[in-house]
């Protein structure tokens, strides 16, 4: 049996620690924040599973390669549509209640999928109850560990859950990765060796000022695997949610919405994405949060406007309770007005490259969740098939442990040993890609500074001339000071190393964005407005990005 270590506790991780323990292994589950701090609890749309009669696992497959636009790697959208039910079913066993009328579980239609499949749990408060039925159920888990009758404590799996402790950095020894170097929350660095380490930390939505993220998605897991040389792949493909409040917090306001029948109107009430795409508020999610930047840019900048007036307040405030309370907050009252909305950033298809087992490229180490690029997703996720996701491949990432290393089946590239690290004092000294050394006559970047250049040049739309100029812009800032290069004790807020990860990120991500030379998916270059065939199926491995730098 192995010692996992466990990062984040979205149901990615959770379901990860979960099924660890169950399987015999000794874990511990690593949290930046309390335990129920995820970008999962935000999710409101749903779980898009197979599940019912009319329906198959082949349409679901064809509706998620067909939005993934050329980049989903087939293997392992099979394995996310022929797996999702029993995750569904497994989920429903630990306690989620999806919602359910007279028929049975209700199901709701989202943008891009050619039937209803997403279930949904307290309307639109589906991530929530997630998360607090897997919550509830790690911390049963560990509460039966610490509680087991005296003289048996040596006996048996173990779950030490470890809150308000972040991700710094991996620690690699003899070319795998060995556990990782934490912040606990007393602001001391310590190193906690593992055989195997589950990366579960999420997206980094705080890359961009407008995000339907919450601040703490800083893709730590993400930078760190970058930095101790697994391969990442298709970073330039953020997806962002066409329609967030437009109200500072920008909560989302569901794609089911749009599923249940509200529209999209500019300034003059115009119905403008049924001249755009034959699905009109339907069509893909990157179609419509681009149209409406578009549509944004002809009225000066303000917001576009979503009208479920249409709807009915019933229907309103029973279905989306979650959407409804954000919007009277915000002092506005969608039954009775459109509200306004523009984009925001919303999910990461890139990340640490994976085969169909979770595994990364730096054997001993698997990557799950949206800090993952499977390859489920491609150049644009279809809606609601994230949770989906990290079910399915935090399941089997348990499922592969002690397995064999790599099988290499679409990891892209081999970890560079040289680029690996055993000690984070060494590491520190060293001027690898992720660190460089600080130029007194450079201010250092931060985070305004970070999101605005990334928002402006990398946003939805780009071009480019605009990147150019955000790789200028980052190549002219010091990496945010963490304390690590000078004295670990020094500066030990985890906002330091989340704005120095968000600085990594975001200099890999443009470079990402600046070399592929096409629209795809999520990703819109004004200077190359067509697809090309030809790049479908390039992987950019992390050591081509560090040599951008
Ligand atoms: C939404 O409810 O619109 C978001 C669902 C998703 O991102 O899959």
């Amino acid at each position: 049996m192995a010692n996992v270590l466990v990062v984040g506790s979205g149901l990615a991780g959770l379901l990860a620690a979960i099924r660890a323990t169950d399987a015999g292994h000794t874990v511990t589950l690593v949290t930046k924040a309390a335990l129920p701090d995820s970008n999962t609890r935000y999710a409101q749309g749903g779980i898009a599973a197979a599940m019912f009669r009319d329906d198959s696992v082949e349409s679901h497959m064809v509706d998620t390669l067909r939005a993934g636009a050329g980049l989903c790697d087939p293997a392992a959208v099979e394995v996310l549509c022929t797996e999702g039910p029993a995750r569904v079913r497994d989920l429903i066993r630990f306690g989620v209640d999806f919602d359910r009328d007279e028929s049975g579980v209700t199901r709701g239609l989202e943008a891009a999928h050619s039937r209803s499949r997403v279930l949904h749990a307290g309307g639109d408060a589906t991530g929530a109850a997630i998360e607090s039925a897997l919550v509830a159920t790690v911390r049963e888990r560990a509460e039966r560990a610490r509680t087991r009758p005296p003289g048996t404590e040596g006996a048996g799996p173990r779950l030490l859950i470890r809150e308000h402790t972040m991700l710094v950095d991996l620690v690699v020894d003899g070319g795998r990765a060995g556990g990782a170097i934490l912040l606990g929350p007393d602001g001391e660095l310590q190193s906690v060796a593992s055989d195997s380490v589950i990366l579960a930390t999420g997206g980094a939505g705080s890359l961009y000022p407008h995000t339907t993220n919450p601040a703490l998605a800083t893709g730590d897991g993400v930078a760190a695997a970058w930095r101790a040389g697994a391969a990442v792949a298709d970073l330039e493909f953020y997806q962002f949610h066409p329609t967030a409040l437009a109200v500072p917090g920008t909560p989302l306001i569901s794609e089911a919405v749009r599923g249940e029948g509200a529209v999209l109107r500019n300034r003059l009430g115009t119905r403008f994405m049924l001249d755009v795409h034959p699905g009109a508020e339907l069509a893909p999610r990157d179609v419509v949060a681009r149209s409406i930047a578009h549509e944004m840019a002809r009225q000066d900048g303000t917001p576009i406007l979503l009208d479920a007036t249409g709807l009915g307040r019933d229907l309103l405030e029973t279905r989306f309770p979650t959407i409804t309370a954000a919007c009277r907050e915000a002092g506005l009252d969608w039954a009775a007005e459109p509200i306004p909305v523009a984009p925001a950033a919303h999910y990461w298809m890139g990340g640490v490259i994976t085969d169909i087992w979770g595994r990364a490229s730096l054997p001993g180490l698997y990557a799950v969740g949206e800090t993952a690029r499977t390859g489920a997703h491609g150049a644009n996720r279809l809606a609601s098939n994230s949770l989906l996701e990290a079910a399915v491949f935090a399941d089997r990432a348990v499922r592969a442990l002690g397995l064999s290393p790599v099988d290499g089946a679409n990891t892209g590239t081999d970890a560079d040993p040289a680029r690996a690290t055993t000690d984070y004092r060494h590491s520190a000294a060293r001027t690898c890609a992720g660190r460089p050394t600080p130029h007194s006559a450079l201010p250092f970047a931060d985070r305004e500074g970070i999101q605005r250049v990334m928002w402006r040049y990398a946003g939805v739309l780009r071009s480019g001339e605009g990147l150019a100029a955000a790789a200028a812009i980052l190549a002219g800032w010091n990496r945010p000071a963490t304390g690590l290069e000078v004295d670990p004790r020094l500066n030990m807020q985890i906002q330091a190393y989340e704005d120095a990860n968000l600085f990594d990120l975001a200099r890999i991500t443009v470079a990402a964005a600046l070399g592929r030379e096409e629209s795809r998916g999520a990703h819109y270059r004004s200077d190359f407005p067509a697809s090309r065939p030809e790049l479908a199926h390039t992987v950019a491995p992390s050591r081509e990005l560090s040599e951008t730098y």
